[in-house]
């Protein structure tokens, strides 16, 4: 008999009949425990390939595997019932051709049950979305700042700040919708770019640093949680968890230390007398 959720997950096609309604809002995971705390507040769970930053301290998300985005996204889907699960396709697992992009989407899409992959660039990989929604796979497009092109930007610096630049962008969100993405990340972009942008295609622009004008709204939820040591200035800290999590250690840390902790309350008591001479063991040497 099966035990499916009546609960209907929000689909690729939802999200992209959501454009200039209301706000989409959107949040990345990447453990099915935070899953299920996020799930019924969002509409988009991103397991983002910043997890390999994140979770597994790498200086950029460029050595990431893609078993470890299958690992990562099969217990985001497994903790949550809701929200659509889009999981990054990480670098050089879709950039050499379109045949090759499908195997690693189709691994994603197969192994985890997630509904949709994000992948970055804009006019370079137009032929490569259109292959890919062209066979059944939905795809969130990534332009702007893109983290896995670090090694060639030099940096994670903010992009369009200058208008000589705007030409390029504008292309790249273009190709992207034209190649059926069903939504679009822009990342660390300026404002006035952003809005042209958004104003501009027509599916939903989801903004990570990319202001308010966008459709909708992306955060690393570690570093909404006050838990990164530094953040980008796009970066809003709703909570503060890192004094909270040094706190809870230290207190847990003078407790064991104090044979206060586990207390009688955290212990398990036998189901019968046990005589006293039996509670230790009382080794004796031959
Ligand atoms: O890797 C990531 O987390 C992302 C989103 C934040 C857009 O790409």
């Amino acid at each position: 008999m099966s035990h499916k959720s009546t609960i209907k997950r929000i689909t690729a096609p939802d999200i992209a009949a959501r454009k200039g309604t209301e706000p989409i809002v959107v949040l990345t995971s990447y453990h099915a425990q935070t899953a299920a705390l996020v799930d019924p507040h969002v509409d988009i769970l991103m397991v983002g390939d910043s997890l390999g930053m994140v979770i597994h301290g790498m200086e950029t998300t460029v050595p990431v595997p893609l078993d470890l985005m299958i690992t990562h996204a099969q217990a985001v889907v497994r903790g949550s019932e809701r929200a659509l699960v889009v999981v990054d396709m990480p670098f050089g697992s879709y950039e050499e051709s379109p045949t090759v992009a499908f195997r690693s989407a189709a691994r994603i899409m197969k192994e985890t049950g997630c509904g949709a992959v994000k992948l970055e660039g804009g006019v370079q990989m137009a032929e490569t979305i259109a292959y890919l929604t062209a066979r059944g796979i939905p795809v969130m497009g990534h332009i702007g700042m893109t983290p896995q092109a670090v090694n060639q930007l030099g940096g994670f610096a903010a992009r369009g700040r200058r208008r000589v630049e705007w030409t390029r962008f504008e292309q790249d969100a273009r190709a992207v919708a034209e190649a059926g993405a069903f939504s679009m990340v822009i990342e660390a972009v300026a404002e006035a770019l952003a809005a042209r942008i958004t104003q501009d295609v027509p599916i939903p622009t989801i903004g990570i640093g990319a202001s308010p004008e966008c459709d909708g709204q992306v955060l690393v939820l570690e570093d909404m949680l006050g838990l990164a040591p530094r953040v980008p200035k796009f970066v809003k800290e709703y909570a503060e968890l890192r004094t909270a999590v040094e706190g809870a250690v230290k207190a847990y840390a003078r407790d064991v230390r104090a044979r206060a902790f586990p207390a009688k309350e955290h212990t398990y008591s036998t189901l019968e007398e046990v005589p006293e001479a039996l509670k230790k063991f009382n080794i004796t040497a031959e």
